[in-house]
C-alpha cells in the first residue's frame, strides 16, 4: 500500500479509544524493523524522521525512496505514515516537496501570533497537497536534535486558537519530556490533558516523550483524548543494550560474526520488542 496521511487512521484511533504509534526511524534497519512489526500486528504506524535524521539519512529524497521501497518490497498492507518530527518551516516545505504524507510543524517556540500565522500557511498547503499536519502548542521537555525545551504544560486557549486553524492533530505540552525521565519528575498533569481536550472537542492530541512514561499514565492519557504517541529513546536503548551483550559476548569475533547483517540482528530484534509491546499497551493491533 503506498503511503497515506495520518488523517483517517487518527480519526479512527480518537474514535476507537486507542492510540497510534509514532516510531522515529533512524536508517534501515529501524525502518524495516517497525514496518514489519506493524504488519505483523495488523496496526497502523507512523514513521517519525526528525530533522538531524534526515539529514543523517542523506535527506528527505533518500527517505522516501528507502520508505516507498520498503513498502513495495516487504509486501506491507497496513496504513503508513511518512512524518515529519518537529519540523522547522522550511523542513516542513522541503519534505512536502520530498513526498512525506505527513508533517509537524513545531512553533511552539514562536509567540503564539507567528506559531499562528505560520501553520496557518501550512494547514493550506498540507491541505491542497493531502497532507495532514501536526502542530504544537507548549514546548515539549528534554533535548532532541540540539532542541531544548523546559516541559512547560500548554495554555488550552491557545490550543484552541491552533486546532481551529484546521490541523490535523495537535501536541500539547502536559510536563512531558524527550529522553529518559528524570527522577524526581512529577508526571504527566492530566489536568491540563483534560483541559485541553475539552477545548479541542475530537481534534486527535498527540503525546510526545513517549519513552519511559508508565503504562497506567499511558493509559490514562489515552482515556482523555490521546491518540498519537511518540516513541524513539526507547528503541535505541534496545537497540544499544542487545548490540552491546553480542559484543561483550564475543559473538563478533566468531565466524562471521562480523558481517553487519549479523552484529545488528540482535538489536534489530529488540526494536522490534519494543514496538510491539508499545503497539500492544497502545491498543492499535488489528486497527489497520
Ligand atoms: P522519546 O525519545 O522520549 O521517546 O520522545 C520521542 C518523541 O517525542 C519524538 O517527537
Amino acid at each position: 500500500m503506498p503511503l497515506v496521511n495520518a488523517k483517517e487512521m487518527l480519526t479512527k484511533a480518537k474514535a476507537g479509544h486507542y492510540a497510534v504509534g509514532q516510531f522515529n526511524i533512524n536508517n534501515l534497519e529501524w525502518t524495516k524493523a517497525i514496518l514489519l512489526t506493524a504488519q505483523e500486528m495488523n496496526s497502523p504506524v507512523i514513521l517519525g524522521v526528525s530533522e538531524g535524521a534526515g539529514k543523517y539519512m542523506c535527506g528527505y529524497n533518500t527517505v522516501v525512496g528507502m520508505v516507498e521501497g520498503m513498502l513495495e518490497t516487504l509486501n506491507i498492507t497496513v496504513p503508513v505514515a511518512l512524518h515529519l518530527d518537529h519540523g522547522s518551516y522550511e523542513g516542513a516545505k522541503a519534505c512536502i516537496e520530498a513526498g512525506f504524507s505527513s508533517i509537524m510543524f513545531d512553533g511552539s517556540h514562536y509567540p503564539i501570533d507567528e506559531n499562528i500565522a505560520k501553520t496557518k500557511e501550512l494547514v493550506a498547503i498540507c491541505e491542497e497537497k493531502g497532507l495532514s499536519i501536526e502542530a504544537e502548542v507548549g514546548s515539549i521537555g528534554g533535548e532532541e536534535d540540539g532542541v531544548v525545551g523546559a516541559g512547560e504544560c500548554a495554555d488550552p486557549d491557545e490550543c484552541k486558537m491552533i486546532a481551529d486553524l484546521g490541523v490535523t492533530m495537535l501536541a500539547a505540552g502536559i510536563g512531558n519530556i524527550h529522553g529518559k525521565y528524570p527522577e524526581n519528575w512529577a508526571g504527566l498533569s492530566f489536568e491540563t490533558l483534560a483541559a485541553v481536550q475539552e477545548k479541542t472537542g475530537t481534534m486527535p492530541l498527540v503525546l510526545h516523550g513517549g519513552t519511559g512514561i508508565p503504562a497506567d499514565m499511558i493509559k490514562k492519557a489515552i482515556s482523555l483524548g490521546v491518540s498519537k504517541i511518540n516513541v524513539n529513546t526507547e528503541c535505541q536503548l534496545a537497540f544499544q543494550e542487545a548490540t552491546r551483550k553480542y559484543i561483550e559476548e564475543g559473538k563478533d569475533l566468531q565466524g562471521k560474526g562480523f558481517d553487519p547483517r549479523k552484529l545488528l540482528a540482535p538489536g534489530v530484534e529488540a526494536i522490534k520488542a519494543t514496538v510491539r509491546e508499545k503497539i500492544e499497551l497502545f491498543g492499535s493491533a488489528n486497527k489497520a
